[in-house]
C-alpha cells in the first residue's frame, strides 16, 4: 500500500523529468503500480483511512510522484455533474482542446508541493484525451470541469511540469527560488 512516504516532494529531479510511455499491454508489475496509485487516492479521500495512514487527501497521483518515469496517473474525482471519474491510465494524450481557458478558484494544490501556493493556473476548459485504462480498453475521454483540469495537472507530471510553473504572476520569482 502506498503512503506519503512514497510521494517524492518538489525538488526531486523526477518531477522535472519528460516521463516514458508505458509498454502496451501493461506488464503485472506497470498495472499493479497503476492500481496501488488509484487505491491511494481512493484511500486519501476516505477519512478514516486518511487519518489512520496520514494521507494527505488527493484526487490524482501521476507516476512521477512515487518516483517512476513512466507516463500514467490515476485519478479519482467526481464532476459537477456528480460522475465519478475514477480509473488508471496509461499513456495519455490529448488529442484536441478547447480555445476557451478556465482555471480552479482558490488556485491548484499537489501531493509533491508541501505548501501554498496562490494564484490562477490557466487550462483549458475542454479537452479530448486518448489513453488505455488499466483494464487495458483504449478510450477516448471529452472533458471539462474540474476533470479535464485535473487531467491536465496530472499530464503536467508527466512532462516534468508543476502546477506553478503556468502562474504567470509567479514565474519568474519561483524559477529563482526553486531548485529545477
Ligand atoms: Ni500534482
Amino acid at each position: 500500500m502506498l503512503t506519503m512516504k512514497d510521494v517524492v516532494r518538489e525538488g526531486d529531479p523526477v518531477l522535472r523529468k519528460i516521463a516514458e510511455e508505458v509498454q502496451l499491454p501493461a506488464s503485472d508489475e506497470d498495472r499493479q503500480t497503476l492500481q496501488a496509485m488509484l487505491d491511494f487516492v481512493i484511500n486519501s479521500q476516505d477519512p478514516e483511512l486518511a487519518e489512520k495512514f496520514e494521507l494527505r487527501p488527493g484526487v490524482g497521483i501521476a507516476a512521477p510522484q512515487i518516483g517512476i518515469s513512466k507516463r500514467m496517473f490515476a485519478v479519482h474525482v467526481t464532476d459537477e455533474q456528480d460522475q465519478l471519474y475514477s480509473l488508471g491510465i496509461f499513456n495519455p494524450k490529448i488529442v484536441s482542446h478547447s480555445v476557451e481557458e478556465t482555471h480552479l478558484e482558490g488556485g491548484e494544490g499537489c501531493l509533491s508541493v508541501d505548501r501554498d501556493i496562490p494564484g490562477n493556473v490557466p487550462r483549458y476548459s475542454r479537452i479530448t484525451v486518448k489513453g488505455t485504462t488499466l483494464e487495458g480498453e483504449e478510450v477516448t475521454l471529452r472533458l471539462r470541469g474540474l476533470v479535464s483540469i485535473v487531467f491536465q495537472h496530472e499530464l503536467d507530471h508527466l512532462n516534468g511540469i508543476m502546477f506553478y510553473d503556468r502562474i504567470e504572476a509567479f514565474k519568474d520569482k519561483l524559477k529563482k527560488e526553486l531548485p529545477q
